[in-house]
């Protein structure tokens, strides 16, 4: 494998890849077995993640290391408030609220994304690349699914200007090997697009609990050793 820095990025990340790819509410999603209220939820959860880091793009736009990766071509919160209303109606902004996992990624990236322009980059490449990776793929399963159309419902995996994400994704991981980084902003980087995923991994697991009610045996410390 190559000594590039997006080799070696991926490389150390693609383990909290596969805990954020296998969430079963990831698979159950793309399998179109959830209602369609439980993708909107998905939704809305992006839509509060968006916000801040669109505000930090913003907000980095200039920065001399950071403002590469800016491009108004990835922007998603216009295409998350279209879905939103397609799916909620028009008080859609009334009817949605974080849940405590994206509470708490929310604050990581107001933290820290928009003062410091290796932990913005992190979150940056962590969701954009997702997206224009299995991003994409599940975009169509949703829609398959759902019965929905980037007209309604599923504008968020649509990218309008990036025709071939290969060739975007390419660009993006040259425009990471060119960062002035010394070691100790590269592992900054590196560290926090581990956080990254892990913020992104529980807001999945959060999504999955359905809010189903508890079983009605509770567990035991002899009903456990019995289905030991
Ligand atoms: C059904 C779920 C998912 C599938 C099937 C999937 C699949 C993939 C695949 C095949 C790639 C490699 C693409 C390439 O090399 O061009 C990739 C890359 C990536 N995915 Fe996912 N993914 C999923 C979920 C996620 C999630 C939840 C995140 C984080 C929010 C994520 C973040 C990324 C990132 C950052 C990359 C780029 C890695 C790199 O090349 O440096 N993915 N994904």
């Amino acid at each position: 494998m190559s000594d590039t820095f997006s080799a070696r990025l991926r490389a150390a990340s693609w383990q909290d890849h596969q805990a954020a790819e296998s969430q079963r509410y990831v698979s159950a999603l793309v399998a179109g077995e959830l209602p369609r209220q439980r993708y909107t939820d998905l939704v809305a959860q992006h839509y509060f993640i968006y916000q801040v880091l669109e505000e930090a793009a913003e907000a980095m736009r200039d920065d001399p290391v950071a403002g590469g990766f800016v491009d108004d071509r990835l922007t998603r919160l216009p295409a998350l408030e279209a879905d939103l209303a397609f799916l909620l109606g028009p008080d859609w902004a009334g009817r949605i609220s974080p849940n405590l996992a994206t509470r708490r990624y929310v604050a990581r990236m107001h933290e820290i994304c928009f003062t410091f322009a290796p932990a913005f980059v992190a979150h940056h490449y962590t969701r954009y690349l997702g997206d224009l990776s299995g991003g994409l793929y599940i975009g169509r399963q949703v829609a398959r699914a759902y019965d929905l159309t980037p007209a309604g419902g599923v504008a968020f995996y649509h990218f309008a200007g990036i025709d071939d994400a290969r060739a975007y994704k390419d660009a993006y991981r040259a425009r990471l090997d060119a960062l002035p980084l010394d070691v100790t902003a590269e592992a900054a980087l590196v560290g926090e697009v581990a956080v990254a995923y892990r913020h992104n991994t529980a807001v999945l697991a959060e999504l999955g609990h359905d809010g189903d009610p508890k079983p009605a045996t509770p567990t035991t410390p002899e009903s456990m050793e019995s289905a030991a």
